[in-house]
């Protein structure tokens, strides 16, 4: 259904996004792109419906060159998710969702009726279509997005960490709920997530990617579990398998390092590195990337948003997930209070579990 032929992507600053990849996805399936983030997972998805054009190589979906389609015909047939899930905010639920029907010719009656279904097919009361978004909870308002990527009926669906934002039992839900819908539906589904569980959960296939947009390897989850093809992806799937017992693992054992550090409000000069930025009261706001030229008193819109935080003392799993997903590749480690305590890098945290299988032999897969 989608065909990704050696397809490239280097933007107009040099970064190679992508990097010559080839890879298809099957007509019905869940397939899952995952990586730490950079890795271009995001870059290779908006490829499919032209939001983003190729430097070279080709997109197919459904066999055809998607240069030779019209973008916004393109885009009827295809629904998109994201993290936040991207609702328009003045707007209320039953509106949100009723837009696409409305798009495509249909009368507002008609339109609405359609919202109603959805929202009930994705778990969510029809009453809830009278608030707003900001009314509703993460884990609703990311089923009110799914229900509106579905309004269209299209074939394919295009989910880019969609459930990043939200804890990790609403997660959990989610991930049951889109289960339950692609057994009723059978969409083509790319999903983007940097949770190796997720994917695991979640993939019929598996594309596991690496800095600079590198296909590591592509797999069924079982064969990616039982033959990773090198160390980065043993390093990456090893972390799942240690994973169901990383809550066991102590987390005192990890030891958060210093990072440089400025305030927001204040005058930065430029610097080659990455540097995480604090409010007045330490708390973490992002970061300030490499080269960033700051005009003026910093402000977050010159951050780097995403990247969870790891609370000193929490579950393993935590501090894993704030490493991987850091621009920086370094996870914020805070205090109970939410302030800025150091970082930790995936390496540092694998190497913690490493030593704890060691301490207790076969204990561990
Ligand atoms: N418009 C752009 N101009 C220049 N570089 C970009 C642009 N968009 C992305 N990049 C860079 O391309 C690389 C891949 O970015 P991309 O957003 O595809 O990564 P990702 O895997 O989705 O990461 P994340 O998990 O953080 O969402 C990164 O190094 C990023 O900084
Ligand atoms: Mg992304």
């Amino acid at each position: 259904m989608i065909e990704f032929q050696a397809v490239r992507k280097q933007y107009d600053n040099g970064t190679v996004a992508v990097h010559e990849l080839s890879l298809s996805v099957e007509t019905g399936t869940i397939t899952v792109l995952v990586g730490p983030s950079g890795c271009g997972k995001t870059t290779l998805m908006r490829m499919v419906n032209r939001m983003i054009e190729p430097s070279s190589g080709t997109v197919l979906v459904g066999g055809t060159d998607v240069r030779e389609r019209d973008p916004a015909h393109l885009r009827r047939g295809i629904g998109y998710v994201i993290q936040q899930a991207g609702l328009f905010p003045h707007r209320n639920v039953l509106d949100n969702v009723a837009t696409v029907p409305l798009l495509h010719g249909r009368s507002r009656q008609e339109a609405r009726r359609r919202a109603g279904e959805l929202l009930e097919l994705v778990g969510l009361p029809r009453e809830l279509g009278k608030r707003y978004p900001a009314q509703l909870s993460g884990g609703q308002q990311q089923r009110v997005g799914v229900a509106r990527a579905l309004a269209a009926d299209p074939p394919v669906l295009l989910m880019d960490e969609p459930f990043s934002a939200v804890d990790p039992v609403v997660r959990e839900g989610l991930q049951d709920e889109l289960l339950r819908l692609q057994d009723e539906l059978d969409k083509t589904v790319l999903f983007v997530t940097h949770d190796i569980d997720e994917a695991i959960k979640l993939g019929e296939k598996v594309a596991v990617l690496r800095q600079g947009g590198h296909l590591a390897q592509y797999a069924a989850p079982d064969d990616l579990l039982a033959e990773p093809a090198d160390d980065f992806v043993t390093a990456f799937v090893g972390r799942d398998r240690g994973y169901r017992r990383l809550s066991f693992v102590e987390s005192d054992r990890v030891r958060p390092e210093p990072v440089d550090t400025v305030e927001l409000g204040t005058q930065v000069a430029t610097e080659l590195h990455w540097r995480l930025a604090l409010d007045g009261d330490g708390r973490p706001r992002g970061w300030l990337p490499p080269e960033a030229a700051v005009d003026g008193a910093l402000t977050e819109d010159q951050l780097a948003a995403g990247g969870s935080l790891y609370t000193e003392h929490a579950p393993l799993r935590g501090a894993l997930d704030a490493a991987l997903s850091a621009p920086s590749e370094r996870g914020v480690v805070v205090d109970a209070d939410g302030r800025y305590v150091g970082v930790i890098s995936a390496e540092h945290v694998l190497d913690v579990i490493q030593r704890h299988r060691r301490k207790v032999g076969q204990g561990l897969p």
